[in-house]
């Protein structure tokens, strides 16, 4: 994939008349960094859709107006990005199961001019890692998830509704973790952040959700010496795509999903309930959306 050419990443417009173009947008504060105008773009053109998609800075004080005024302003719907997720499920008025058990939201949608929110981190996590590692869960082991914040308690749910008989949880705080453990139940185990290495070496996934290795920035510091050979190694972290968290699991000859997999995939039902068209994560997408993070 890195041969492949250097990708112009601005927010694409098919060219039809107006009136007939359909507008979604990305919300947050600050926004400039998202990647999903790219996203879309890149399938609004590729499907011939009259659409676009653009990136609006929202404060915290005119998210409430700005929702409820989503129709009004033209749009078909939203993502909604950091800060906003947990305060766009509360404010919406019907909530998908998907958003409920995660209490945020990432995808909100109009119908019948009610604002339907969804959470599609979940299925964006899970489709690409069973895509990415065919079989992960056939061994009947636990899996190990580094972190409790918005988007562990996305693939902790993830992870329970695949069936997995056991969810070891790790985080900094520990009083954080035993906060989302109690709210899924007796199959999500918390253990102390010191022993993230040790209990989290016969497992079947461990997954980085925290924040470290965001940017060369921090280290997880686990020794994969004594893992399990069939254990997946993911993070969510995607810049850089190839963390230093995956390339200690790699050494170790392990398999490794990477976090892009998840951003291009959570994109997936976003678009389809906004362009009517349920779009391919190609390996054409990926790479241009891993040329853009590499910075070529
Ligand atoms: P998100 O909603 O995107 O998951 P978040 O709610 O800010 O993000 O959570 C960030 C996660 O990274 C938390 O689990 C956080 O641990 P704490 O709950 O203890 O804060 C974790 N994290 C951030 N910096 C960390 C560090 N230096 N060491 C360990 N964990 C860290």
């Amino acid at each position: 994939m890195s041969g492949s050419p250097p990708c112009l990443l601005a927010e694409f417009e098919a060219r039809e008349p107006a009136g007939s173009i359909r507008e979604a947008c990305v919300i947050g504060w600050p926004i400039e960094h998202s990647r999903s105008p790219a996203i879309h773009g890149y399938w609004l053109k590729a499907y011939g859709i009259a659409g676009r998609y653009r990136k609006v800075a929202v404060r915290e004080a005119d998210l409430a107006s700005f929702l409820t005024g989503l129709e009004g302003q033209g749009y078909v719907g939203c993502n909604v990005t950091v800060p906003h997720k947990e305060a766009a499920f509360r404010i919406a008025r019907e909530r998908e199961p998907s958003a409920v058990a995660v209490g945020a939201a990432n995808t909100l949608w109009l119908d019948r001019g009610r604002l339907v929110a969804a959470n599609t981190d979940t299925y964006g996590y899970m489709t690409y890692l069973t895509a990415a590692a065919p079989g992960w869960g056939r061994r009947d082991a636990p899996v190990a998830v580094l972190g409790a914040g918005g988007a562990a308690r996305a693939i902790v749910y993830g992870f329970l509704e695949a069936g997995v008989s056991e969810v070891r949880l790790f985080n900094r705080s520990r009083e954080r973790a035993e906060v989302l453990a109690r709210s899924f139940g007796a199959r999500v185990r918390v253990f102390d952040w010191s022993e993230r290495g040790q209990k989290s070496a016969a497992s079947a996934v461990l997954v980085n959700t925290t924040s470290l290795g965001l940017k060369h920035q921090g280290d997880l510091g686990i020794d994969f010496s004594s893992f399990h050979a069939s254990t997946v190694v993911s993070d969510i972290v995607y810049v850089p795509l190839r963390t230093a968290f995956l390339a200690a699991a790699e050494l170790h000859g392990l398999r490794t999903v990477d976090g892009l997999g998840m951003l291009l995939n959570q994109a997936v039902p976003g678009f389809e309930k906004w362009f009517g068209v349920r779009p391919e994560v190609s390996a054409d997408l990926y790479c241009r959306i891993a040329d853009d993070i590499a910075g070529r």
